[in-house]
């Protein structure tokens, strides 16, 4: 990747703070980040219009297994379904105008265990976030360099269950 992610700490926080230099750069992120989404996950996406939100949401979904073409921005619909190697929800808040809004369009129910959730602009529902939201900033930086990162580093657990110590056969 053509990106000037930070590589000094594995797994997750590893990956950020990040820059991209194109869509595709972004996607890739996007990929790389699939690597440690599970089915209960919740990642909300913040950051402005065009700031490269769908296009990471795009490269988690391709990872999965999810055809790119079929994942596009649900700001009408509000919710788009994938099945890959298991249920996706992207919702996109930015049409409600309250949280009672995202109350009434079942936004809870979306977030279950057994479904990875990619909420971009979700502001007016952020009292109705789980504990264990993964918060990703997207800004723009100069022409088509955008920066991502983790604004709740510190939640992720130091733990990672795709890393698997048993291959690390250091001796004594
Ligand atoms: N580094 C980059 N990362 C993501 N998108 C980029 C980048 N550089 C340019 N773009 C363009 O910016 C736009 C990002 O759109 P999108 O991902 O839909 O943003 P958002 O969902 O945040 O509104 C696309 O038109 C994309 O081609
Ligand atoms: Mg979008």
């Amino acid at each position: 990747m053509g990106n000037s992610c930070h590589s000094s700490s594995s797994g997750l926080v590893g990956l950020f703070p990040c820059s991209t230099d194109s869509p595709d750069d972004t996607q890739d992120l996007g990929k790389r980040v699939a690597g440690y989404a599970s089915p209960g996950d919740v990642f909300a996406l913040v950051g402005p219009v065009g700031s490269g939100k769908t296009q990471f949401v795009k490269g988690i979904c391709s990872a999965l297994g999810v055809e790119e073409r079929n994942v596009t921005s649900p700001t009408f619909a509000i919710a788009h379904e994938y099945e890959g190697d298991f249920s996706i929800v992207h919702l996109d808040l930015y049409r409600l105008e309250s949280e009672d809004d995202a109350i009434n369009i079942g936004f809870e129910d979306y977030l279950s265990s057994r479904v990875l959730a990619l909420v971009e602009w979700p502001e007016i529902a952020v009292a109705l976030l789980p504990a264990n939201t993964l918060i990703f900033s997207f800004e723009h930086l100069e022409g088509e360099k955008r920066r991502i990162q983790i604004l709740n580093p510190d939640i992720i657990p130091t733990t990672d269950a795709k890393t698997d110590d048993s291959c690390d056969v250091r001796r004594s």
